[in-house]
């Protein structure tokens, strides 16, 4: 195995590999997340979960070449119906985080239920750096469990943003999110590659935290590139999205080839 597929600890989370399924929507229920852990993914971020009536699926409003914009972002079950109907995930092969946004709102609904049902980690997410300093302190005053802080890669100063989330209590950080388009409308796959090495080599370079690099990943290369770049693990959503979740074996495939090239 190349040393890119050997187990990584992210803060106190093992992770057989550095893989992890980032929070859109293949993670949206039991079914779903339990597919992503056979598949092969070694965490699972789930897809955001709001008290707030966002809207609860994703379109697809083009697709060029491997990068999508979509619509819609947040989904809004019941908190209590849909943390109950995640019971069947209280065996699983590794670490399950649990995604809450856009508001300090939703971390006071959502943050301790998400906990009594025993989450590894929350990540936390939104709009706004301020609204996530925010988030991340109220989140801390509730639960004891690790905190990833996900910034947009569109935002100003990376590096001063996850000071910011760390000392208010975040554990580590995710970076990026999709991409804002205009009203409602974000991008997301490979042209955001650029945008999660650069901020991931800026927040690295600041900080010791442990950062999820997400962004375009959907090679043996992405994933190197970022781990490369400073990134502990590495998230992935639009390429299992466009290929399906076999995309991780092949990854892992491909990364243990490289096993000899010492990459
Ligand atoms: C259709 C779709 C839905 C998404 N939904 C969420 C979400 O609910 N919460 C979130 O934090 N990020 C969401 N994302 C952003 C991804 O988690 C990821 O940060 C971003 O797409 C960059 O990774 P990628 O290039 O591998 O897609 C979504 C992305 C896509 C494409």
């Amino acid at each position: 195995m190349s040393a890119s597929a050997r187990p990584v600890s992210l803060g106190p989370l093992q992770l057989a590999h550095p893989l992890v399924l980032a929070a859109g929507p293949l993670s949206g229920d039991a079914a779903s997340i339990r597919a992503a852990f056979d598949a092969g993914f070694a965490a699972v971020v789930t897809r955001t979960v709001s008290r707030h009536p966002h809207s609860g699926s994703s379109q697809v409003i083009s697709q060029q070449a491997e990068t999508m914009t979509y619509r819609g972002r947040w989904v809004s079950p019941r908190v209590t119906p849909w943390l109950r109907s995640l019971a069947p995930l209280q065996e699983r092969p590794g670490p399950l985080l649990i995604s809450i946004g856009p508001t300090i709102e939703d971390v006071i609904a959502v943050a301790e239920e998400a906990a009594e049902f025993g989450c590894d980690a929350l990540e936390l997410v939104s709009e706004t750096p301020d609204d996530l300093v925010a988030m991340v302190q109220e989140a801390r005053r509730r639960v004891d469990l690790p905190l990833f802080a996900k910034l947009g890669g569109h935002w100003a100063h990376w590096s001063a943003v996850a000071g910011r989330c760390l000392h208010a209590g975040a554990t580590g950080i995710t970076v990026t999110d999709a991409i804002p388009q205009g009203a409602d409308s974000y991008q997301a796959g490979a042209a955001l590659k650029p945008v999660a090495l650069a901020a991931v080599a800026s927040i690295a370079r600041a900080h010791q935290a442990p950062i999820i690099g997400v962004g375009g990943v959907a090679s043996a290369q992405d994933v190197i590139d970022l781990l490369q770049a400073g990134a502990s693990a590495v998230g992935l959503c639009t390429a299992p999205l466009l290929h399906g979740l076999g995309v991780v074996q092949a990854i892992l495939a491909e990364l243990a080839q490289r096993s000899g090239a010492r990459v």
